[in-house]
């Protein structure tokens, strides 16, 4: 059994799976369309009386962008339409009010210099005279995308949900694409999720393991890759599972207990047998159990004697965590 990702309305997983993909693939097709739309839009309706083009520069975060208004006047006001066109003065004449911005005066004209931009530069620059006279220009903040907050490491009940997210910033938008570890560092594997977060409507044993978010976005043809990695562990009762073993050449019977738990639990052989010699009381074989790692480490315990000394043996391992106990056994006669 794999660790799966449904949604809680039931169905067929597969199916939930495919459509969860569509709708997510559709989703981020809607939304890029609607990016393009609102840029289009916010070019055409933006009011301007001197200027019938805004012209455009693209700028990676970090650089330095200046717009020169060709107004020599004290009495301008700067303006920043920003992305959700919010209107914000950034200086009065050559009075800087926002800390990121200087304004300079030379001949016929003034400059606003934003020495180091980011991503809160990005949008509509304009500046306009007492006069009424403007100008404007769109500033495009290419910013690489960077993780800015992801969720702490989780431990969960076996069969809760668990939810763990990343949150990218950068423009263009970032795309969040989940992987997981594959133990002892053989790789990562796609689990085929995109988006924030992750759900896991049921968390099992499989689930168990560490999460990687890998954020990317493209910058003049370059893609820029961010990732943070998030361990999801389950807590849960001893899972106990006891097989009978080919036989070796000091041992007729050799059982294998194999113990699932964390945390640790204890675990423990008890053997009842019924048989005329000496070996019909033997003590119970106590052992500890190791917590698995990444969901794949499990703790066994082999246990062997020689079966013509015994008639009947009732062979139960038994293990205990504090979410409770465990036990297998294999009762095993001779002919
Ligand atoms: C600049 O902003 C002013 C005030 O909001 C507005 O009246 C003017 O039309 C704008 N100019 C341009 C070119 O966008
Ligand atoms: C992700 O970041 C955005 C912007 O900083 C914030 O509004 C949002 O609440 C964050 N989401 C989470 C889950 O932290
Ligand atoms: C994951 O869980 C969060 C929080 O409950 C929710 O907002 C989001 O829509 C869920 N995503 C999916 C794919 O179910
Ligand atoms: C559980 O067992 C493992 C392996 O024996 C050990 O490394 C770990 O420290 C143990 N953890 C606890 C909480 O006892
Ligand atoms: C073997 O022992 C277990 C408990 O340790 C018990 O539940 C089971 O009934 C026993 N089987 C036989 C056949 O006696």
């Amino acid at each position: 059994m794999v660790c799966k990702w449904r949604l809680k309305s039931g169905g067929g997983i597969l199916t939930v799976i495919a459509i969860y993909i569509a709708l997510a693939v559709s989703m981020s097709e809607l939304k890029n369309r609607k990016r393009s739309n609102d840029r289009i839009v916010t070019r055409e309706t933006r009011p301007s009386r001197q200027a019938s083009y805004t012209p455009v520069r693209e700028i990676v975060s970090g650089g330095r962008f200046r717009f020169r208004c060709p107004i020599a006047s004290t009495g301008i006001l700067w303006w920043l339409y920003d992305s959700n066109n919010r209107r914000q003065l950034l200086a009065t004449g050559s009075t800087a009010i926002d800390r990121g911005v200087e304004v300079t005066r030379g001949s016929g004209e003034s400059t606003l210099t934003v020495h180091r931009v980011e991503l809160k530069y990005d949008g509509l620059y304009n500046c306009t005279s007492t006069g009424g006279i403007s100008f404007s220009m769109r500033l495009v903040v290419l910013d690489p995308v960077k993780i800015r907050e992801y969720s702490d490491d989780l431990t969960v009940r076996r069969w809760d949900p668990s939810i763990i997210w990343c949150n990218a910033t950068g423009n263009p938008e970032p795309e969040i694409a989940w992987y997981k570890r594959i133990p002892d560092g053989r790789g990562i594997e796609d689990l085929n999720m995109k988006g924030p977060s992750l759900n896991l409507t049921q968390t099992t044993i499989q689930c168990v393991g560490t999460y990687v978010c890998k954020a990317t976005n493209t910058i003049h043809g370059t893609t820029k890759m961010a990732q943070e990695s998030i361990r999801i562990s389950v807590l849960y009762k001893p899972i106990v599972i006891v097989d009978r073993l080919g036989s070796s050449r000091k041992y007729s019977v050799r059982l294998m207990c194999t113990v699932l738990a964390n945390p640790n639990a204890t675990g423990v052989w008890t053997i009842e047998t019924t048989s005329n010699h000496r070996y019909d009381r033997p003590e119970p074989i106590y052992f500890s159990s190791g917590m698995p790692n990444d969901g794949e480490r499990i703790t066994k315990s082999e246990l062997g004697f020689t079966e013509h000394l015994i008639h009947t043996a009732n062979c139960t391992c038994s293990a205990t965590n504090r979410f409770g106990t465990t036990q297998a056994y294999i009762y095993l006669e001779s002919d």
